[in-house]
């Protein structure tokens, strides 16, 4: 992509004096890769490996969002939950560079919360492994700790909104926790670089991100994590890029790399072709952490030509935030509420004729059947779609519902049993063009070979 340089202008000041960006016209591409797209790893490892992790994932998340809601920080602490199934085996992740000279590290790409973070030296025994060098702020003449002024730091808005006296220095120490999942360190503001080749590639000064001393083990493969969602935080947000997209390629090819765009770029690459639909974001509620996450409009679904009797209202988004749907980049196997799942499910189970088998152990999944042999190929089924709001149709080909595991072919979907939100996972979006236009506040999407953008 040929981008000419102009001006990125970072949305707040988060540096007194942070010289502006160079930044590309056009945007940023990025390369997203899985975690386990390392040789040796079979197709039918990495699928439970995933699904394990999921699962794990999900065990836990009722229980983050009742203690986020009755959560008192300590003092200088500041807690910024999100609700989310956080990544791990079914993620993807981006490679990007911070501080001076760029180091590059690899970080999960995550629509369902804000944060931007990484490891920093020194942090002894509470930093996980990871797989690129660990990046030390003293040796970055770039490195600063976020200061009062900037609208980004946590301790100050707290103290500000609570009519208190920010910290000293506004040195800001956070333990954001995840649905699974935490990390815990100091706001900070540095410099990152983006892009996958060294002709697009883009330094951007000033970006507040969390410089992690202590994390949960939970982030295996990455050196952190890369906020897309919607708040000041996110990186989305802190470069003012308006939109981003991205296009995973399947969840079994562990060797194609899929794209991220940032920027007008985005908007180019995916709109650029016939079928697409778009529809309107529902708008947030606005308290934390739920005006993170992008929620869709979803009216119904049909397997085939069927529109499955779903009760109306079934996915209506309350005042607390809770029982809408999200879009989310970070969780693997998309959940409904109960209602929608079981209905899906009986359509499932009575276009097959395969014996069930219970694969609920190896895959966390609740309808499996078995197949006659582990290599034949699975009975084809017509494809799903997913109404949104303003007739945006999207359809799942057989292969973004259904997943092969071993002997088993199962429905890549669960039921939101917790009753809090519904999420349209990463498995699901495979293959599609995903569009989010944060300014005209639309997604939109088109199938797309994602493996040849
Ligand atoms: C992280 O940094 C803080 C502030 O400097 C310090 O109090 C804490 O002990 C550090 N934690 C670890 C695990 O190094
Ligand atoms: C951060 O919060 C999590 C979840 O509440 C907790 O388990 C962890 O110990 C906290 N970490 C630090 C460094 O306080
Ligand atoms: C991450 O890796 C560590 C060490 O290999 C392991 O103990 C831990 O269970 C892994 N965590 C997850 C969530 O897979
Ligand atoms: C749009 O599609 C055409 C035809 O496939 C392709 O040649 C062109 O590069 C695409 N443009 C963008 C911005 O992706
Ligand atoms: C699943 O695991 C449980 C507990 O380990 C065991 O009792 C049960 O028999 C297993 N079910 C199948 C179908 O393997
Ligand atoms: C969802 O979409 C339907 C059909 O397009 C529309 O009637 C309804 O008002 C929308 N609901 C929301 C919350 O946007």
């Amino acid at each position: 992509m040929a981008a000419s340089l102009r001006v990125i202008v970072v949305l707040v000041c988060v540096t007194a004096g942070a010289a502006l960006a160079d930044a590309a016209a056009g945007g940023v591409r990025v390369g997203l890769t899985r975690i386990h797209s390392e040789p040796g790893v079979t197709a039918s490892q990495f699928v439970r490996d995933a699904l394990r992790r999921d699962m794990h994932r999900r065990a836990r998340f009722g229980r983050e969002l009742a203690s986020s809601s009755s959560s008192s920080s300590p003092a200088g602490t500041v807690s910024a939950p999100t609700r989310k199934d956080l990544p791990n085996g079914g993620e993807y992740i981006m490679t990007l560079a911070i501080g001076t000279p760029p180091q590059s590290y690899p970080a999960i790409a995550d629509t369902g919360s804000d944060l931007v973070w990484t490891q920093c030296a020194p942090c002894g025994e509470r930093c996980f492994k990871q797989p690129s060098p660990l990046y030390n702020p003293s040796s970055s003449p770039t490195f600063r700790v976020l200061p009062c002024s900037s609208a980004l730091n946590l301790c100050a808005a707290e103290a500000r909104l609570a009519g208190a006296t920010p910290p000293p220095g506004c040195a800001c120490r956070y333990n954001q926790t995840y649905g699974t999942g935490w990390t815990s360190g100091l706001q900070g503001s540095e410099t990152f670089t983006f892009g996958s080749s060294p002709a697009d590639q883009v330094r951007v000064p000033g970006i507040a991100f969390g410089c992690s001393n202590a994390s949960s083990d939970d982030w295996n493969g990455s050196a952190g994590l890369v906020g897309l969602g919607r708040g000041g935080l996110s990186l989305v947000s802190q470069l003012a890029a308006g939109m981003f997209s991205y296009c995973l390629t399947p969840f079994q090819d562990t060797k194609s790399k899929s794209t991220l765009l940032l920027g007008p770029a985005a908007a180019a690459a995916a709109l650029n072709g016939t079928g697409v639909r778009s529809t309107p974001f529902v708008p947030s509620p606005s308290k934390p952490p739920m005006s993170t996450y992008y929620y869709l409009n979803l009216t119904g679904i049909s397997v085939g030509a069927a529109a499955l009797p779903i009760p109306p209202g079934a996915f209506a988004l309350r005042a607390d935030g809770t029982g809408g749907l999200i879009i989310d980049s970070g969780t693997t196997i998309t959940s409904l509420v109960d209602a929608a799942y079981k209905r899906v499910r009986a359509a499932v189970r009575s276009l097959v004729k395969l014996p069930v088998t219970d694969g609920s152990n190896a895959t966390g999944l609740d309808l499996c059947f078995a197949l006659p042999s582990s290599s034949a190929p699975p009975a084809t089924l017509p494809s799903m779609t997913l109404h949104f709001g303003g007739g945006a149709d999207m359809v799942l080909p057989v292969e973004n519902y259904m997943i092969l595991d071993g002997g088993m072919w199962c429905l890549a979907m669960r039921s939101q049993t917790d009753g809090e939100l519904s999420t349209l996972g990463n498995y699901q979006q495979q293959n599609l063009h995903i569009l989010y236009d944060v300014q005209k506040e639309t997604l939109s999407f088109a199938p797309a070979k994602c493996s040849t953008l």
